[in-house]
């Protein structure tokens, strides 16, 4: 379970988030809003990259905001971001094995648990594969194979379909899915794709301009009028 409590950032004269609160408890809730609305920017806070000037996060009951980046890391927190962490010249199980860099499990052990991930999300027949070599798809599979190694207690994924195909978000939604029952940790997802975010995520936190427009069981909150209106206004711009 995730808490987050009056959080506001700014950035200049910019308000990034604005007293942001949502008590995030579903084993996969997502954040969705417009660009720009500060979603990303909560990533930020959580994981350690930005400061807030004002709130508090509690994961699992403890004040993450005082920690240094690496403790929350080592404290189960997980985090991909809209550009894939892959480094080229390592195969696929290596890329997932830095993340246990820091676990005094024995190597051994890291890497059984490193190949289980993969053999989840169906990169096992692919685990030497060099990470030059990978297509779109298999960078964001091992992205998320990355953040379920090394006991994680809460997984936050940005935009983890963005650029994929229909079946290729499928995949990625059924794996979502999976993670709580097999590794135990919860997953908060950023996404625009809303279907994904309808079939996946129990509960959703909706950020426009900053501020959070709604917040609940993901079918209310697609259904309220606030919500319509914030999409409608992108879907204008876009046309
Ligand atoms: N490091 C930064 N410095 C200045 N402004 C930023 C920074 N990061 C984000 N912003 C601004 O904060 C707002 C929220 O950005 P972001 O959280 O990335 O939105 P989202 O992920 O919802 O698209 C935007 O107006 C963005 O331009
Ligand atoms: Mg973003």
């Amino acid at each position: 379970m995730i808490e987050i409590d009056a959080v506001t950032v700014r950035f200049g004269g910019l308000i990034a988030l604005n007293e942001v609160s949502a008590t995030l408890s579903a084993p996969v809730a997502g954040i969705i809003g417009p660009n720009g609305a500060g979603k990303t920017t909560l990533m930020n806070v959580v994981s350690g990259f930005i400061t807030a000037r004002s709130g508090r996060v509690m994961i699992e009951g403890q004040d993450f905001l005082p920690l240094a980046p690496h403790k929350r890391a080592q404290k189960g927190l997980r985090r991909s971001f809209q550009k894939e962490q892959i480094a080229d010249d390592l195969t696929v199980l290596d890329n997932v094995l830095v993340q246990t860099d820091w676990s005094l499990t024995n190597a051994r052990a890291k890497r059984a648990e490193a190949m289980a991930m993969l053999e989840l999300i169906g990169l096992a027949d692919r685990a030497r594969k060099i990470g030059a070599a990978l297509s779109g798809f298999e960078r964001r599979l091992t992205d998320v194979a990355r953040c379920m190694v090394g006991g994680p207690r809460l997984i936050m994924l940005d935009e983890p379909a963005g650029g994929l195909s229909v079946e290729e978000t499928d995949w990625l939604g059924d794996l979502v899915l999976q993670i709580h029952r097999h590794v135990g940790a919860q997953t908060v997802i950023i996404d625009h794709d809303v279907e994904l975010i309808r079939r996946i995520c129990a509960e959703t936190l909706v950020l426009d301009f900053g501020r959070r427009i709604a917040f609940g069981p993901t079918a209310e909150v697609l259904a309220d009028p606030r919500v319509k209106a914030a999409y409608l206004g992108t879907e204008e711009v876009g046309q």
